[in-house]
């Protein structure tokens, strides 16, 4: 998909700054807030957060479960799973699908061994089952006996073979029936398999073959990696966008995301190849299928959690124009419609409504307060069009008080764009979602971009966007501080002109160091271990320094020529509520900036004022899961004299200050 897309710029910010240095020293720029002139509300939802279920971020990611195709329902049933035998065992492995304990989900494993040695199967997880010590693993599994009398022994085994955890299960049912134990690891391990080894002569019958641990987010049976949530809540993140991204569209329709199927039992949620598991050659995945254990209730769930507001995304009838383009003809584009009728009634409707009910059987009598949703991921063309305002006429008729989120397609600006954005501004859109994958140098260049946009069309949602290091799509994209400068230029543009843009979310979200298809990212995760990228840091300083009301910033001797960088970059903001005034200012290049500040109509400043910075000695500087705060924020208190004062901004850095009139 992004493949297809020709880029303009291939110079790196390193390329730019190095140019030769001004003849003399430039003045020293000054900074001016009118602290005492606000302008735009900011929206408290401006910055969010977007989830798509690429890089294994939800099976093998978010959602917790350790073992891999534990239903045997992938093409290849055996997908994840091993025989387990010596020359010595006697014994059949077979997958059958008579007779299941759940006809939604008809696969299972039978396991026959004559007694003569230990005979089995074992699962390897996500590129390997992390385990704690000291941590409890719950084990559980759908088995009946078909004849004799095993044991069969539940292992956890490490990487090197060491045994970890065993327990032994026997006197099964001749019915199915679910059965539970539960595993204390003695070591930690990253790289651990589940071994369900048979013991004794006989037969037995298993199916949804899983391990959680206890201790996942708010300790919910069945529930999410605790360690990535908190990250997200750390964020603060004002939306969270789900599920997608192209996973919403499908590479045909029959491939698209179907929310009803997410919030079924577990088991009967219908499993689904993902579309990453196919879509770069030089990334395929195999093994990369939707299980849905992380269904549409636990998204809403997961909001409700972490404070964000829900922005679920719809199919509009389109499959994804990277792929197939398929489309549903208009006539029939009733039961999608319906889809998103159904959606708000299931998220918002009182607990006796249909599918308020459904939500309410889930554990959620009270409604979910969605306020969004969108229609379509990054379509275009006039099939797009004509689909967002057959859905728009039925929704925006029934449920006016829902913002519909449309989209400008793949690119800021080309000519799908420009086709799409007059249009979209006929048809009176709440708000128009943009994407961006670029060079840094885009950021850089374009932190104007909203300065003259139309204040009184749709607004904006800068829905996807991301600096890369390389190349769109390229496999050697780094999350690097350039990138994050980059990004943080652009948001104090954003910040700006917040009346017009509502809300921005970085993509994608979260990456699996072992099985990823797609970089840069925002949080990399690996078997048992998280961190935050210097990106992830920008979000949260904007996120958690949010302000809601713009203030006017006036930049002096920022510019640079013959650069195309500034010096200097810088948005304002004031908290009512803290009484404070928050200043953001990136410094991209390679000397720190003594500059002077004006916080113009405020007459004392007080003394407890705070700076954070994120800085890093060099822009190819990342973070890893070994040194994962590398470049992270470091905060300081400081008591500025009156204003102006001098503040030097170090090299390649992001500081935001926070400071209260006396
Ligand atoms: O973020 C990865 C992909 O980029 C998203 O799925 C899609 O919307 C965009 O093309």
């Amino acid at each position: 998909m992004k493949k297809l897309f020709l880029l303009g710029f291939v110079a790196s910010l390193a390329d730019c700054v190095a140019a030769p240095p001004p003849a003399a020293t430039p003045p020293a720029p000054t900074i001016t807030v009118q602290t005492g002139r606000p302008g735009a509300d900011i929206n408290p939802a401006m910055w969010g957060i977007f989830f798509e279920d690429i890089n294994f971020g939800a099976d093998g990611g978010l959602f917790a479960e350790l073992v891999k195709n534990r239903a045997f329902e992938f093409p290849d049933p055996m997908t994840g799973w091993m025989k387990i035998s010596t020359s010595l065992a006697q014994g059949q492995l077979s997958i059958r699908d008579d007779d299941a304990f759940d006809p939604a989900n008809p696969h299972y494993v039978r396991i026959h061994s004559e007694g003569t040695a230990h005979f089995g199967i074992s699962n390897q997880g996500f590129r390997g089952i992390g385990l704690q010590a000291g941590e409890t693993y719950d084990f559980s599994a759908q088995i009946r006996l078909l004849d004799g009398a095993p044991r069969l022994n539940i292992n956890l085994v490490g990487g090197d073979g060491a045994m970890l955890a065993s327990v032994s299960l026997t006197n099964f049912p001749s019915r199915w029936e679910k059965v539970a134990a539960e595993l204390h690891p003695k070591a930690t391990d990253p790289k651990a398999r589940l071994d369900l080894i048979l013991e004794g002569k006989g037969t037995v019958d298993c199916d949804m073959i899983s391990l959680f641990p206890r201790h996942t987010w708010k300790n919910r049976p069945v529930g999410l990696r605790a360690d990535m949530v908190q990250m997200l809540a750390d964020l603060k993140p004002g939306f969270m966008r789900f599920p997608g991204g192209c996973i919403v569209e499908g590479s045909y329709l029959d491939r698209r995301y179907q929310w009803k199927n997410t919030i079924l039992p577990v088991p009967d949620r219908k499993l689904l190849v993902n579309r990453w598991n196919y879509e770069f050659e030089h990334r395929p995945t195999p093994d990369y299928f939707q299980s849905f254990g992380l269904g549409f209730f636990e998204f809403f769930q997961l909001c409700e959690d972490i404070g964000a507001q829900p922005l679920p995304i719809l199919n509009c009838g389109m499959a994804c124009q990277f792929n197939s383009g398929e489309l549903v003809p208009l006539a029939e584009l009733q039961p999608y419609i319906q889809d998103a009728l159904d959606l708000i009634e299931f998220a918002n409707g009182p607990a006796g409504s249909l599918w308020g009910a459904k939500r309410a059987a889930l554990g959620h009598p009270a409604p979910f307060n969605m306020k969004m949703m969108g229609v379509g991921n990054e379509q275009w063309g006039p099939q797009y069009i004509e689909r967002y305002a057959a859905f728009a006429k039925v929704l925006k008729a029934q449920h006016p008080e829902i913002m519909l989120v449309t989209d400008a397609g793949p690119s800021p600006a080309d000519d799908r764009f420009n086709f799409l954005w007059p249009k979209l501004r006929e048809l009176r859109a709440d708000i128009v979602d943009e994407h961006c994958y670029d060079h840094p140098l885009w950021f850089f260049t374009n932190t104007a971009r909203y300065d003259h946009y139309d204040r009184n069309g749709p607004k904006v949602f800068m829905g996807e966007y991301a600096a890369q290091s390389v190349d769109v799509v390229s496999p050697k994209n780094r999350n690097n501080l350039e990138c994050a400068l980059a990004e943080a230029a652009y948001l104090t543009g954003l910040e700006r002109n917040a009346d017009v843009v509502r809300m921005a979310s970085y993509a994608p979200l979260f990456a699996n160091a072992d099985a990823w298809q797609w970089t840069p990212d925002l949080i990399w995760v690996d078997s048992l271990r998280v961190y935050g990228t210097p990106s992830y840091y920008v979000q949260q300083l904007f996120s958690r320094n949010r302000g809601d009301t713009v203030l006017p910033v006036e930049l002096r001797g920022a510019e640079s020529p013959p650069s195309q960088i500034q010096r200097l970059y810088a948005s304002a903001a004031r908290d009512g509520q803290a009484h404070e005034i928050i200043l953001k200012v990136v410094n991209p290049g390679t000397a720190a900036i003594a500059a002077r500040i004006n916080l113009a109509g405020m007459a004392k400043i007080g003394p407890d004022a705070t700076s954070t910075v994120l800085a890093g000695a060099n822009l190819s500087d990342v973070n890893s899961f070994d040194d994962p705060r590398k470049i992270a924020p470091v905060q300081s208190q400081f008591h500025p004299p009156a204003s102006p004062f001098p503040w030097t901004f170090p090299p390649h850095s992001f500081t935001v200050l926070r400071l209260k009139p006396e």
